[in-house]
């Protein structure tokens, strides 16, 4: 449907914005704490916190802190937290059997919350790179990521995480075959109510540099992760992405980065109508920090404009690292 507008004077668009009553009732989109999942870092120890310098305001938490952490979200009111472990070097190994530890760092943080903050949800990282010795997100066997036996640890890795008490499992691996291959692990050991955030539209990024740093796996990376990760410059495909993940199980999708990938968020909740994310990445917050840092941005008002951009593009909600400062400023407001 073609928008009508009536020829000058009969319309001056002007007359809607004039007022911020008038520009309140015509607003079509809004934000609110609801639309976040919050990304945290996790590391070992006790009472402990580490910035990561690439990401101000970020800190790496140890479990009794990340506890501390979700209570503080939940009474602010977002829905939902989701982990990334720091491993030490010691845990990353070529068989990344760290990955389906029942005492992993992730694992032990999953129970800690539930058991203290059992109504936020906990979304989990599915990929093997925090275990990894070469910080890519499969096996490697003479330098190519193999991709089935990958997603058999996949498998044991999300049920791992169902087993600790996880409500959002997120495969971020971009394997083939990964949804379906958990999705029945799920069915048949009774992990029906488990739900699955896929990483369906997950492109191969440079933005994701400051979290590389945040889980260390910026200097063990070998090689770039272009033959899983989608390349930049592709649209139709990650359409078929998103059916293809539905039809495998996937209860809501994502898409990652967000900022330059808008027109994929639209385009996607456009042709399926399913819940969709979009995982403002870690080097987007990293521009937004700086620049505003700087002096050269208006961090809160950049920070606000860029989530609700998320929801007028289709999505649903962010994946955001400014969740609990958007959230006080949302609350206050
Ligand atoms: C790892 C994973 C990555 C991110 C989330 N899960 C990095 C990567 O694929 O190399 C990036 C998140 C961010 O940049 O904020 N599977």
């Amino acid at each position: 449907m073609k928008p009508t507008v009536a020829p000058f004077p009969a319309a001056r668009l002007r007359r809607t914005r004039a007022t911020p009553a008038l520009r309140s009732l015509v607003r079509q989109t809004s934000l609110a704490p609801s639309d976040f999942i919050w990304p945290v870092f996790l590391m070992t120890g006790k009472n402990g916190s580490e910035p990561i310098s690439s990401m101000p305001g970020v800190s790496r938490l140890t479990v009794d802190n990340v506890v501390k952490a979700a209570k503080e979200a939940h009474s602010l009111g977002i829905p939902a937290i989701c982990l990334f472990p720091y491993t030490s070097m010691e845990h990353r190994t070529e068989d990344c059997a760290e990955a389906w530890n029942p005492e992993n760092l992730t694992n032990r943080a999953i129970r800690a919350i539930k058991d203290a903050v059992p109504d936020i949800a906990v979304m989990t990282d599915i990929a093997l790179d925090p275990y990894n010795i070469n910080g890519h997100d499969g096996y490697v066997e003479n330098g190519q990521i193999v991709n089935d036996r990958t997603v058999d640890a996949l498998v044991r890795m999300a049920l791992a995480q169902a087993e600790a008490g996880a409500d959002i499992l997120g495969p971020s691996d971009m394997m083939d075959g990964r949804i379906g291959a958990i999705r029945s692990a799920l069915e048949s050991e009774h992990y029906q109510n488990v739900t699955i955030l896929s990483y369906t539209a997950k492109y191969a990024s440079a933005f994701y540099g400051p979290f590389r740093d945040a889980v260390g796996a910026s200097g063990a990376l070998t090689g770039d992760k272009n033959t899983y990760q989608m390349d930049p410059a592709n649209r139709d495909e990650a359409l078929r992405l998103v059916e293809r993940d539905l039809n495998e199980g996937a209860d809501m999708i994502m898409v990652k980065p967000g900022m330059p990938y808008l027109d994929i968020c639209r385009q996607v909740k456009d042709a399926f109508g399913v819940p969709t994310f979009a995982y403002q990445v870690s080097g987007e917050y990293a521009m937004l920090m700086a620049a505003s840092q700087n002096g050269w941005l208006d961090g809160d008002k950049v920070m606000l404009e860029s989530l609700l951009c998320f929801k007028r593009a289709g999505c649903d909600g962010v994946l955001t690292y400014f969740a609990p400062r958007a959230a006080r400023i949302l609350n206050d407001a």
